[in-house]
């Protein structure tokens, strides 16, 4: 069961118009933002991809061009309704797998992955769960493999505009708030990721951060220490 706090868990009408619902936010961008943040990745021909709460499969099917028949890719997701979707999209290719997972949940997979993938998911974590999926993802990953995080950029709420603050605050989750104040490298860099990268989108509001495993993770710390 996730947090109280979190919207992630997408269900009902909003699951079902999913993908819709988020060009109509973005104004119609949203297909090629996904598609530059996509690319950015720089997926190679071969490479095996685990994306964590894969949601409708849009975003699997993007890497499916770069990794090729010879790649494989991992849709991890939890929804009815989203999980759907991705199998009527791309549940037919042989190298795309889906499975209906937890991430936060140990996984069944040890340095199995060139690349991992989360995109809007993380922020909708509590601490203590942000740790265990950079955990599984460590564990999951081979050794300098890259772990992709897209989601909402790092800055200070208090000096955003007002209909900024108000969709942190009263559209968006609580967590997400939270999430914008969290410095991500610090708790990475614990869990033994380094050599960071990252791209800006949406007027700097979204980031792309990769960051490569650089060393074998302790395992789970504790947030803020
Ligand atoms: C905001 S959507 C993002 C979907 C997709 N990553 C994208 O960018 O289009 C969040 C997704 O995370 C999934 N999700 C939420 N909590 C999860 C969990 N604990 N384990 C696996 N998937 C989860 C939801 O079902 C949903 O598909």
């Amino acid at each position: 069961m996730g947090s109280p706090r979190t919207k992630v868990e997408v269900k009902g009408a909003e699951a079902r118009h999913y993908d819709l619902l988020m060009d109509l936010i973005m104004l119609g961008r949203y297909q090629h933002f996904m598609e530059m943040a996509i690319a950015a990745m720089n997926i190679q021909p071969g490479d095996a991809v685990l994306d964590l709460g894969s949601g409708t499969g849009r975003n699997l099917c993007m890497m499916e061009k770069y990794a090729g028949p010879e790649g494989r890719l991992v849709g991890l997701d939890i929804g009815q309704e989203m999980m759907a979707q991705a199998r009527t999209r791309c549940g037919q290719m042989p190298h795309v797998e889906l499975m209906f997972q937890r991430i936060e949940e140990p996984l069944p997979f040890t340095e199995e992955f060139d690349q991992a993938f989360i995109s809007f998911v993380l922020h909708g974590f509590e601490d203590e769960d942000k740790e265990r999926i950079i955990a599984n993802v460590q564990k999951a990953l081979k050794p300098g493999g890259v772990f992709w995080i897209l989601d909402y950029n790092e800055f200070d709420l208090s000096h955003k505009p007002f209909f900024v603050k108000f969709a942190f605050t009263k559209v968006e989750c609580p967590l997400a708030a939270e999430f914008v104040a969290l410095d991500i490298r610090k708790v990475l860099g614990r869990h033994g990721f380094g050599d960071f990268q990252q791209k800006l989108f949406a007027w700097k509001y979204v980031r792309l951060l990769g960051a490569r495993k650089v060393s074998a993770g302790p395992g789970a710390g504790s947030f803020g220490s």
